[in-house]
């Protein structure tokens, strides 16, 4: 009886969860199938889950996911058909089965770029013609911008980057353009995509690869964000530069997290957490979601990297950096047994209880 999430924003755009295929079942997949109308595989459609061998392939996680979203007639974004992160070892082995590295012999650099370029393709093509049917949308590079200490165009120094430079972005969009065809739409995908100099480098590549024909279609917004950072006028700066290029932007992987960084971890339980912080927490998201309609900024998906405070990747986080390996965090809107939250109904714009 508690009014639907996806429903209620229908006129605006789809409300996703990022899952692990045990989660379309039982409890978790019935808040699935009433509160969200579009789904994401948090890891099952990586490249380290898909093909962890060269060739072989397990589809069998991505597939119940898949399977799931059909069923229920709900959209499906795939994540991710690239990364530094979560890739098998053995797409970087040159072919004498050695790690691939920055090579001062030229012949033998272009043997690894090529190499890996064509795995790269190889990949793509197998991934994307079993799901281009299903898929509503691709996040076809994730993270290719170092907020680090980045070099002068912001991009990440990966041993993607190492063996191609930003050439393995160009074919990866190409690739997904060639086998997902013309009406697939084309996502790079990144983090801190708010913040400076971040954002501009993410810019300045985005444009760049147009003016060459490269085909994207819109920026994906991961927006792991905190109670009080990014600020929001970030946010929506964020969102006009790219909606002022003609592109979507999508929301990708939305959490409020209750820490600051580094995550202290400071609450062991749900029980611990202050009310207080989950009332700020709830005025975070209802600012968000004002901001998320504003259709001038042309967002077109929004998905939580979750669905309840049982199961979220910030746990781990919090308990790695926490004095005691302990720590709770509690990002969502639903709690860990799926009772809704004080930002269940910022986000709906309900009056809370007391
Ligand atoms: O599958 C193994 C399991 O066999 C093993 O027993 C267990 C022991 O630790 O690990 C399991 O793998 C874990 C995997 O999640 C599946 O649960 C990895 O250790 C763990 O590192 C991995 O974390 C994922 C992380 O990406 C990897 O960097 C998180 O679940 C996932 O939420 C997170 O998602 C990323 C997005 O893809 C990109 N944006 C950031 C976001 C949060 O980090």
């Amino acid at each position: 009886d508690v009014k639907s999430m996806a429903e209620h924003f229908e006129d605006y755009f789809p409300i996703g969860a990022a899952v692990e295929p045990f989660q379309v079942e039982g409890e978790p997949g019935a808040v699935l199938e009433h509160h969200y109308n579009s789904v994401v595989a948090e890891n099952a459609m990586k490249p380290v889950s898909l093909q962890p061998e060269e060739g072989e392939w397990d589809w069998e996680g991505a597939d119940q996911i898949v399977e799931f979203a059909r069923a229920n007639d709900m959209e499906l974004r795939f994540h991710t058909l690239l990364w530094h992160n979560q890739v098998p070892d053995w797409f970087f082995l040159d072919e004498d089965g050695n790690p691939m590295v920055d090579e001062e012999d030229e012949e033998k650099r272009e043997a690894n770029k090529e190499l890996l370029l064509e795995r790269l393709d190889t990949h793509i093509k197998t991934v994307v013609e079993r799901y281009k049917d299903d898929v509503d949308a691709w996040d076809v590079v994730n993270e290719v911008i170092d907020d680090g200490e980045p070099n002068e165009r912001g991009l990440r120094e990966s041993v993607w980057y190492q063996i191609t430079g930003d050439e393995y972005i160009r074919t990866a969009f190409h690739a997904a353009r060639e086998y997902a065809g013309e009406d697939a739409l084309l996502f790079i995908n990144d983090y801190n995509t708010e913040i400076e100099p971040k954002r501009t480098h993410l810019y300045n590549l985005v444009v760049e690869l147009i003016e060459d024909g490269v085909p994207i279609d819109g920026v994906g917004h991961q927006s792991h964000i905190q109670l009080g950072w990014p600020t929001l006028e970030e946010s929506r700066e964020s969102f006009e530069m790219f909606a002022d290029l003609g592109l979507e932007n999508q929301v990708t992987e939305l959490d409020v997290s209750i820490y600051g960084w580094p995550p202290s971890g400071e609450f062991k339980s749900e029980e611990e957490i202050p009310a207080e912080i989950l009332e700020v927490q709830a005025d975070r998201y209802e600012e968000l979601f004002e901001l998320y309609r504003d259709e001038s900024l042309n967002i077109t998906h929004v998905t939580f990297w979750g669905i309840g405070d049982n199961h979220t990747w910030l746990d781990d986080r919090a308990q790695e950096h926490s004095d005691d390996g302990e720590g709770k965090d509690a990002p969502f809107v639903f709690d860990t047994t799926y009772h809704v939250k004080p930002a269940y109904y910022a986000v709906m714009g309900f009056e809370r209880p007391d």
